[in-house]
């Protein structure tokens, strides 16, 4: 086996810093919040930290509308607080991920200040700026993602701008080479303060056709979907170009050593796994999002990996994930019993898992009343608001479970007495010890970071509701076996060699050993030894 990087081994979590710790009782968690809970993430067994934007940023999209991309807002606190939250994290060896935001600044960004202040402006070409069509509306049909169009004109110069999502956060011009040197600049600025490597916010978007053509009408559009649905998105992202800009990025990362590069990316896996790049010079890790957009049944998710296995190109990582700050929580898509479920597939399956904070102790979306609710997405287009998948962590059976001494920016769950850090940590039952002994189990396996996967052809009577499959590497084998459906289940193991039970979501089946059939629970999952 060939040396492994951390970022293939490793196992990612996100923060979404707002609602990790608040320090200072103003309801909205900041840097020194985090630095206080590295100690939870060390114990829990995570390897790398990313954390979502902290950059100076009037908050229009909460920080995904940069107005400086080499500072701190002060909500989240100074750069001394960043330098400090890096050497504590790398003292107890957790790397640290940025979030970096290339494809739109802020409206309050000095360059788009500039940009907009005349048509002869040097930066007038940092973004994008086009004439109105001859009848005066927008250049083309292209709408923004978080509902309205994409275009928004300037009266005082009289052409419009262009902006993929709200219209504080206007599109840089990444056809600019002026752009790319800054923006490079800038992730050397934080890979200059240890950084170890960036998500990249949106990165198939950074290029949009150079003719600015029109989308073409999405005839599967239904109703219930956000608007930007109604067009397939041909033209406004996801143009071929972009791969030339990823690979610079690589290489400004890789003149700090073995950094790792993430690429945020909604695409259908066939176009996902070209991201990692001609020669794989692009995305270190397209990120994997299929999981959340299958639906969960053993089959889907059994046909979803052999895809993807089947798809990669030689060499490639793959990598997983459940959930993020702009999807449903897992628990709240498949419940509480099926999260066990997958949190065994995350840590199980052959790639790099990303967690999302809170996840592990079975985070639920948290109803948010029409007063508190905050994402304008779900302002422009009621139903779509990520604010339920975005509430304080909780910690402790304290006034705000811990979170904050003052008023949570966003509402806790009503069950948070009984929801938090403390209350799981030394429950051997809970989904928090499940999630710590995966992340265990991947440390004592290397099979479960480094083998390879197999499929187990289970019979047609049970493989609709459950899916399991092997990692093997050198003498060893792990099988793992997911029960998707609420029945028992009696699996026929090829192979006819004993087996002893490594790890169960459920209590008292760690270390049975058997031969042959193995009879697994309801919402059951096992990670199985050879014996
Ligand atoms: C990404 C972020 C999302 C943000 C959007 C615009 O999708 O994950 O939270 O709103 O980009 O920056
Ligand atoms: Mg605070």
């Amino acid at each position: 086996m060939s040396q492994m990087a951390w970022w293939q081994t490793g196992t990612v979590y996100q923060v979404y810093p707002r609602s990790f710790q608040d320090s200072d009782g103003d309801g909205v968690g900041d840097l020194r919040g985090i630095t206080r809970r590295l100690d939870y993430l060390a114990w829990l067994g995570v390897d790398a930290v990313w954390i979502s934007p902290f950059y100076p940023s009037p908050m229009a999209d909460f920080g995904y509308d940069v107005a400086d991309y080499c500072g701190v807002d002060p909500i989240f606190g100074t750069l001394d607080d960043f330098d400090e939250l890096v050497r504590q994290a790398h003292q107890r060896n957790l790397k640290v991920i940025l979030d970096f935001v290339p494809n739109h600044s802020s409206v309050a960004h000095p360059w788009f200040v500039e940009s907009r202040a005349s048509r002869e402006n040097a930066r007038r070409d940092w973004y994008i700026w086009r004439e109105p069509a001859s009848d005066g509306g927008p250049p083309n049909n292209w709408l923004s993602n978080f509902g309205g169009p994409a275009w928004t004109f300037d009266e005082p110069t009289g052409q419009y701008y262009y902006h993929a999502f709200l219209p504080d956060q206007p599109d840089l011009n990444w056809r600019n080479p002026a752009v790319r040197t800054a923006m490079y600049d800038a992730l050397r600025f934080w890979l200059a303060r240890g950084v170890d490597g960036f998500r990249i916010d949106v990165i198939w978007h950074l290029i949009k056709d150079d003719r600015l053509r029109d989308n073409p009408v999405n005839e599967a559009y239904e109703p219930h979907q956000a608007a930007i649905n109604r067009f397939e998105q041909v033209y406004s992202c996801d143009r071929p170009e972009v791969l030339d800009v990823i690979a610079e990025m690589r290489s400004v990362l890789r003149e700090y050593g073995e950094r790792v590069l993430i690429g945020e990316i909604y695409l259908p896996i066939e176009r996902l796994v070209t991201y990692y790049g001609p020669d794989l010079r692009g995305a270190d890790l397209p990120f994997n999002f299929q999981l959340i957009s299958t639906d969960w049944r053993a089959d889907s998710v059994r046909a979803l990996v052999e895809e993807y296995e089947a798809a990669l190109p030689d060499g490639a990582w793959p990598n997983w994930v459940l959930g993020n700050h702009d999807q449903p929580r897992i628990a709240a898509r498949i419940g509480p019993a099926q999260a066990r479920i997958a949190a065994m597939l995350l840590l199980t399956l052959r790639g790099t898992p990303t967690l999302y904070y809170g996840d592990e102790i079975g985070l639920d979306a948290v109803a948010i009343a029409p007063h508190q609710a905050r994402d304008p997405w779900g302002r422009n287009e009621p139903g779509h608001g990520r604010d339920p998948e975005r509430t304080p962590m909780q910690w402790e059976t304290a006034p705000n479970a811990g979170f904050t001494s003052g008023m949570p920016w966003l509402p806790i769950t009503t069950d948070h007495k009984v929801r938090n850090v403390d209350a799981l940590r030394d429950d051997a039952a809970s989904i928090l010890t499940l999630y710590r002994r995966l992340m265990s189990l991947r440390r004592d396996h290397a099979v479960l970071s480094s083998g390879s996967y197999r499929t187990i052809t289970l019979s047609s009577s049970v493989s609709e509701e459950v899916f399991a499959y092997e990692r093997v590497q050198a003498d060893e084998r792990l099988r793992i076996i997911l029960n998707f459906g609420s029945r028992e289940r009696q699996i026929e193991l090829p192979g006819g060699r004993g087996w002893s039970i490594l790890l169960s979501n459920q209590t008292g089946r760690t270390g049975v050993k058997g031969e042959g059939a193995l009879t697994l629970d309801p919402d059951e999952g096992v990670v199985i030894a050879d014996r």
